[in-house]
C-alpha cells in the first residue's frame, strides 16, 4: 500500500468491537483526511496539540483534513508534562465544550505522549466518552503511548494516577514527523523499542544491534520497520491483556526502577522517561543475573547496545547527590503497580524472555542499588 511519501504499514489491534488500526509510514499524515473522514458523523474534528507540534506539524495536518473538506478546530496547550494535570484537563474539557463538542464527535491528539494521555483522558470522560484518534509525533508515542488505550494525568502523589482505559479509534504514526524531534527525545523513545526486543523478541533485538544506528540516524525504512515491529509487539500484548491483569505487565520491564528514578528527579528534562528506563532495564537484567535467572552475557549484551545508542546505562550517571537505595525503594513501593506492599519486577531469563516476578527480595534490590549508586 502506498501512502503520501512511501509504503504504509498497517497493524491491527484486536479488541473485538474496540479493534483499531495503526497506520505507519512516512507522509501518512497527509492522508489524515481520507483516513479520519469515514469515522466522522459531521465534517469537523477537534484537534488537541501542543505549541511545539502545532508550529511544526499543525498546518500540514490541518491541510490534510481540509483536503477532505474536514474543518479542524485546533486547541493548543503548552508543551511539556505540566499539562497532564487536573487544571489543564479542566481547561481542555471546557475548550472542547465551548466549541460545541457533541457525543458523536471525534477528538484528535496530535503530539507526543503528553498530548495523547491528556487528550485521550479528556475524550474518555467528556460527555461520558467520545471517540479519539492518536496522531503520535514522538518515537515514544509512536511505539508506546499512542497504542494501547491507557490515558491519564499526573497527581502530586505520582505520575498517571488518575486516568482511564480508552482505546483510540485509529492511530496515524507518521515516521517523517520524527525528522524534527530533538535527538535526545529520539534516543529516549528508542529505549522503548529496545524494550520490545528484550521482552520477547530476540530477533528484533539482534536486528536493532545492526539496524538501530540507521534508525537513530534518520533512515526511513529502519524507522518504519522498528515502529511496525514495536506496534505489533504491543498490539499482541494489549489484545491478550487489555487491562493489565497479567501479561501486559511485561511492558513494564525497567519501569519499576525507572519510575523511581523519574520520581526522585521530580519529572522534567533532567531525566527523560526513556533514559530512566534504559538504566532501569540494565538494572532489571543485573538483578536477574544476581538471582541466577539470566546469563551474564545477555545482560552485558543489552547494556552494550543501550550504551551504543547513546542512552545512559549507569545509575550513578543519572543519580542525584542525595539518592540512597532506601529512598529509591520507598519510591518503588509508592508506585501504582505495587500489590499488597510487595515489589513486583519484570525480570529476564535472557534477551527476549522477560517474566513478571511478584515477590522479589527487597534485600537483593537494596544491594543492587547500593552497588550501582557507588559505581
Ligand atoms: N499511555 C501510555 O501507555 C503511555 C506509555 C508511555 C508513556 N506515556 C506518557 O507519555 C509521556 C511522554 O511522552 P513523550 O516522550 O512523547 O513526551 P512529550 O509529549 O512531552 O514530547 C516530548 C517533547 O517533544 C516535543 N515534540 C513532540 N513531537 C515533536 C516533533 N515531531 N518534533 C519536535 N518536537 C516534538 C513535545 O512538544 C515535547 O516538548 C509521559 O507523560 C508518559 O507518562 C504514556
Ligand atoms: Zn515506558
Amino acid at each position: 500500500m502506498d501512502g503520501g511519501g512511501g509504503p504504509t504499514d498497517r497493524v491491527r489491534v484486536e479488541l473485538g468491537a474496540r479493534s483499531y488500526d495503526i497506520l505507519i509510514g512516512a507522509g501518512v499524515i497527509d492522508r489524515a483526511g481520507t483516513l479520519v473522514g469515514p469515522l466522522l458523523r459531521r465534517d469537523r474534528v477537534l484537534v488537541v496539540t501542543d505549541e511545539t507540534v502545532a508550529r511544526l506539524w499543525g498546518g500540514r495536518f490541518e491541510a490534510a483534513l481540509a483536503a477532505a473538506d474536514i474543518a479542524a478546530e485546533t486547541i493548543t496547550v503548552p508543551a511539556g508534562e505540566v499539562t497532564k494535570s487536573f487544571a489543564w484537563l479542566e481547561r481542555l474539557c471546557a475548550a472542547c465544550l465551548d466549541r460545541g463538542l457533541e457525543r458523536g464527535d471525534l477528538i484528535v491528539a496530535l503530539g507526543g505522549g503528553v498530548v495523547g494521555d491528556l487528550a485521550g483522558f479528556a475524550a474518555a470522560i467528556l460527555l461520558r466518552g467520545v471517540r479519539f484518534v492518536q496522531v503520535p509525533t514522538t518515537l515514544l508515542a509512536q511505539v508506546d503511548s499512542g497504542v494501547g488505550g491507557k490515558t491519564a494525568i499526573d497527581m502530586p502523589q505520582g505520575k498517571n494516577l488518575v486516568g482511564a482505559f480508552h482505546q483510540p479509534s485509529l492511530v496515524i504514526a507518521d515516521t517523517a514527523t520524527l525528522d524534527t524531534l530533538p535527538p535526545r527525545q529520539l534516543r529516549a523513545g528508542y529505549a522503548e523499542v529496545v524494550k520490545y526486543g528484550l521482552i520477547r523478541d530476540r530477533d528484533l533485538f539482534a536486528w536493532l544491534e545492526t539496524g538501530g544506528p540507521a534508525l537513530l540516524g534518520g533512515d526511513a525504512a529502519a524507522r518504519g520497520r522498528a515502529i511496525g515491529e514495536s506496534c505489533r509487539a504491543k498490539a499482541a500484548i494489549v489484545a491478550a491483556d487489555e487491562r493489565e491483569a497479567g501479561e501486559r505487565a511485561l511492558l513494564n520491564l525497567g519501569h519499576t526502577f525507572g519510575h523511581a528514578f523519574e520520581a526522585a528527579h521530580g519529572y522534567g528534562d533532567r531525566l527523560l522517561h526513556g533514559e530512566a528506563i534504559a538504566v532501569g532495564m540494565v538494572l532489571a537484567f543485573a538483578l536477574s543475573v544476581r538471582l541466577g535467572l539470566c546469563p551474564a552475557d545477555d545482560a552485558a549484551r543489552m547494556r552494550a547496545h543501550l550504551a551504543a545508542a547513546g542512552l545512559p546505562v549507569e545509575l550513578s550517571a543519572i543519580a542525584g547527590a542525595d539518592w540512597t537505595a532506601d529512598r529509591l525503594i520507598a519510591l518503588m513501593q509508592a508506585d501504582k503497580k505495587v500489590a499488597g506492599g510487595r515489589l513486583t519486577f519484570v525480570l529476564a531469563r535472557g534477551i527476549g524472555d522477560a517474566v513478571v516476578m511478584g515477590e522479589v527480595d527487597t534485600a537483593a534490590v537494596r544491594d543492587l542499588l547500593d552497588d550501582a549508586l557507588r559505581r
